[in-house]
């Protein structure tokens, strides 16, 4: 992988002046992302699905062609089972209201998840519908334990399929078979996944798959939800409105069948044709060659802070297993503090304190981490200006 050249189509990177390390939480864009959503807001800035003049039909046209982009990233064999969603958030509660579940059903997510994949299933309690925690132990999942906690009343089983503090990938594959074979249905959040490796719903046979468009070197506002088609077609709409009905009287309305039965209202089609930019720019990269990019920079980043007493690292020791992101402590220090010095000292860009995972950071008795999460315009230099700033850092205020 060329990262020189890559690197060159980042705007902010050809700047120079920063390392940026804070992809998990938003990737950059490349030029041709900015210059596909110009091309909408310049040529044909109209509303699609609708009017039947040359720029909707343009703006119709565009948005079918990046939903088979994404579908093709994800490794859905039809576009029709992809649906825009506002961001990954709105694409589980989407799923976690629309499902229907009861008073005495339950919800199975690992220990370790981000609060979008925590607090709509959380929420379901007022319901009557439980939860239980499989447990992680460094990152992770233990799966004999998650055996164990199967039993009818699991309707669905949720999980982080890359875990957005530790980079630890759940073993889908085991999870979703022996969740099947429970008679559960699965749900992989995908955020921090997506993008980052190959990723094939359909060979996974996971039932829904949440994307957040601006981790994946697309524009901000764009999620995606993967749905089998008849799962889909069982799942109530979180919001429903015009773009979603075939025809509606006063006392009653008939819903169009997935995908437009769930995008309510004007789409943000920028955004989406945006995303279809970055889906074509990552598979033109190549998925393997990606993961492969991020592990061999996380193995380096790895060597330089395991030889640092005063860091301790959080997640497995094996640094192939957590994808671009490192989490770690500066012992004596506070994270906000140490990402603020980084950014100070060397403008190096982390991102510090819960992540969003505040049950698991509030259970062990952590009151956060500095994460640096790389991606594919990140090279061995900035591994090197990060560990250097934190040996700087560590000789300033803690040796
Ligand atoms: N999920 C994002 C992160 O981990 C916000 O930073």
């Amino acid at each position: 992988m060329d990262v020189r050249r890559i690197r060159e189509d980042f705007p902010i990177l050809r700047k120079g002046d920063i390392v940026y390390m804070d992809s998990a939480c938003q990737s950059l864009k490349p030029d041709r992302v900015m210059a596909a959503m110009d091309l909408y807001n310049n040529e044909f800035p109209a509303c699609g699905g609708r009017s039947v003049h040359r720029l909707a039909n343009r703006v119709s046209i565009a948005v079918d062609e990046a939903r088979e982009r994404l579908a093709t990233l994800i490794g859905s064999t039809s576009a029709e089972n992809v649906i825009f969603t506002k961001n990954c958030t709105e694409a589980l509660n989407t799923i976690a209201n629309g499902l229907g579940l009861r008073e005495g059903d339950k919800v199975i997510t690992t220990d370790i998840e981000h609060n979008s994949n925590h607090v709509p299933w959380l929420r379901l309690k007022d319901r009557g519908v439980g939860r239980a925690f499989a447990p992680t132990v460094d990152g992770v999942l233990d799966l004999d334990a998650f055996q164990e906690m199967l039993d009818p009343s699991v309707k669905v089983v949720s999980m982080v399929h890359t875990s957005n503090v530790t980079g630890t990938t759940v073993p889908a594959k085991e999870v979703i078979s022996m969740a099947h074979d429970n008679g559960s249905l699965v749900v992989l959040d995908g955020a921090q996944h997506v993008g980052h490796a190959p990723t094939d719903v359909t060979d996974l046979d996971v039932d829904f798959y949440t994307v957040s468009v601006q981790k994946i070197l697309g524009p901000t506002g764009v999620g995606l939800l993967y749905g089998k088609e008849d799962l889909l077609k069982e799942l109530s709409p979180l919001s429903v409105g015009g773009g979603t009905v075939g025809l509606a009287d006063y006392g009653s309305v008939e819903l169009l069948p997935p995908p437009e039965r769930f995008e309510a209202g004007l789409l943000n089609y920028a955004g989406i044709i945006g995303a279809g930019a970055a889906a074509d720019y990552l598979l033109e990269i190549g998925l393997d060659e990606v993961r492969d990019h991020e592990t061999s920079l996380n193995r380096r980043l790895w060597n330089r802070l395991s030889s640092m007493p005063e860091v301790d690292i959080i997640g497995p020791d094996d640094p192939g297993l957590r994808a671009g992101i490192t989490s770690f402590n500066v012992k004596t220090m506070g994270s906000h503090d140490a990402a603020m010095i980084l950014d100070e000292m060397a403008a190096v860009l982390v991102r510090s304190g819960m992540h969003c995972c505040h049950p698991w950071f509030q259970s062990r008795g952590i009151a956060g981490c500095v994460r640096a999460s790389m991606h594919i315009y990140n090279d061995e230099r900035d591994v090197s200006r990060l560990s250097d700033a934190l040996e700087d850092m560590l000789s300033t205020f803690c040796r």
